[in-house]
């Protein structure tokens, strides 16, 4: 499959961002129509493409959110993009988060928006939250360690990327503002703000990424949730993330941790 040109919006918003983008604008392949932006930058990867890659699709066919729930990906309703990143073993655990980080900043400095990040990479706006954003981080290990992460980044900007039987949990840029937005400007925000942030964490600065979430992310701590763990259902009162980007949770005197999973916010 090969990439078709660039629309000249994004063309125009990487050229007037080239300073700043770095190696995150150096490379972004742009196809119309794509099964998934992360299978596509996964093959990329294996091939060995440089850490900053970005495949961008105007629409997706299979689309994947977190725990095999569909990404609906409609043509020109969102963004839809997947970057290659090559995180050295230290920096890798926090690599979701860190997306997830640039991706509110991004859209809070390009739109105004007050959005926040709800546990693990929800990008989510309002009470009670409606979902407009999502990351979907693949990895591929050999026996020496870490290859490469595809960082798969899903923005709702248009009303139809909220199918009908979303429309009560999903919303997106658009509709909350009640104004255009431009996808291109938001998605170049994007990658510039994942640069420095991912930077920030290559270079060891983990803690200050971990802030910045926890300021992002109010709703994490003092309520109540559920959470399907391996063992079962788990009960309590979120109370923020580890330094290693686990959910607390404690129920009565005991402090769990969550590492993966679905959580329901009560
Ligand atoms: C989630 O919140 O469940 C994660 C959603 C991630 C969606 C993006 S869209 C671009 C990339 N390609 C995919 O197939 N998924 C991610």
């Amino acid at each position: 499959m090969s990439a078709q040109s660039r629309p000249p919006e994004l063309d125009a918003a990487l050229e007037a961002n080239a300073a700043r983008l770095g190696a995150f604008g150096r490379a972004v392949v742009y196809f119309d129509e794509v099964g998934s932006t992360n299978d596509v930058a996964a093959s990329l990867a294996a091939a060995g493409a440089a850490e900053g890659t970005t495949v961008v699709a105007g629409a997706q066919t299979h689309g994947r959110g977190r725990r095999g729930h569909v990404w609906f990906s409609p043509p020109g309703a969102g963004i839809y993009a997947s970057v290659v990143l090559r995180p050295a073993a230290p920096a890798a655990p926090l690599v979701t988060l860190t997306g997830g980080v640039a991706v509110a900043e991004a859209i809070r400095g390009a739109t105004g928006l007050p959005v926040e990040l709800k546990w693990p990479n929800d990008v989510v706006v309002g009470r009670p939250w409606r979902k407009l954003g999502g990351l979907l981080a693949e990895a591929s290990t050999t026996p020496d360690g870490l290859e490469w992460v595809v960082m798969g980044i899903g923005v709702n900007v248009r009303a139809a990327a909220c199918p009908p039987a979303l429309a009560a949990r999903a919303t997106a840029i658009e509709l909350e503002l009640d104004r255009p937005v431009d996808w291109a400007s938001l998605l170049v925000e994007i990658l510039a703000t994942l640069r420095v942030r991912y930077g920030e964490l290559a270079a060891g600065e983990a803690a200050r990424v971990l802030a910045r979430w926890r300021t992002l992310a109010p709703g994490c701590e003092g309520r109540l949730v559920e959470c399907e763990t391996a063992a079962g259902p788990l009960r309590g009162v979120a109370a923020g993330i580890d330094d290693q980007g686990a959910l607390c949770v404690r129920v009565g005197a005991s402090l769990h941790r969550v590492v993966a999973g679905d959580v329901r916010w009560l």
